[in-house]
């Protein structure tokens, strides 16, 4: 991160490859995240790095980025915080939807499709297929989740898990949730 290295480089994939464009996200959220600890900064970012990402790769996603625990409002809501796409819904409660299940489960929730899942909330109705990853800090507790959304069924398979996995895991341990 200097000499003539712009922030929003970190945006352009050139590869094609979906190991190494998932490589290259990985580390340039390593890189972003060792001089910044501020939550809302880092899952700005981390946003943006998935977005470009999926668009790079071809993929047909409509929604990237998040939703955070406030303990001022409620341990047991999420409250949407960074994201790539278009507007969503304010406020979720554990257990409720894919994100409230993946948050209360504490574990990864992979929907293939949509309409197969009881309760899904259709912030936008286009959506068809969706990934949810729970964030967890050092002590274990979910601090949010981060959530995928794409235009196709099945539009996920065990790589983009593994990667979303990833950069959740890196979240988790390279915040501060309490500023
Ligand atoms: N579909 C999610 C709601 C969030 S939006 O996809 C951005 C859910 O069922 O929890």
């Amino acid at each position: 991160m200097q000499g003539n290295f712009h922030h929003a480089d970190a945006s352009t994939f050139t590869a094609t490859d979906k190991s190494q464009v998932y490589e290259t996200a990985v580390s340039s959220a390593v890189a972003l995240f060792e001089s910044q600890r501020f939550w809302a900064t880092n899952l700005a970012n981390a946003a943006s790095l998935m977005w470009h990402a999926f668009d790079a790769l071809g993929m047909h996603v409509n929604w990237a980025g998040f939703y955070v625990v406030q303990p001022r409002v409620g341990k047991q809501t999420l409250m949407l915080g960074p994201f790539m796409g278009k507007v969503a819904c304010q406020t979720i409660n554990f257990g409720r939807g894919v994100c409230g299940t993946a948050a209360e489960a504490g574990t990864t929730v992979v929907v293939p499709d949509v309409e197969k899942f009881p309760g899904h909330i259709a912030c936008d109705g286009s959506t068809k297929s969706e990934v949810v990853v729970p964030i967890l800090d050092d002590a274990g507790v979910v601090r949010g989740v981060l959530d995928v959304d794409c235009l196709v069924v099945d539009g996920f398979d065990e790589a983009d898990v593994q990667f979303l996995e990833s950069l959740a895991g890196l979240i988790g341990r390279s915040c501060e949730w309490n500023l």
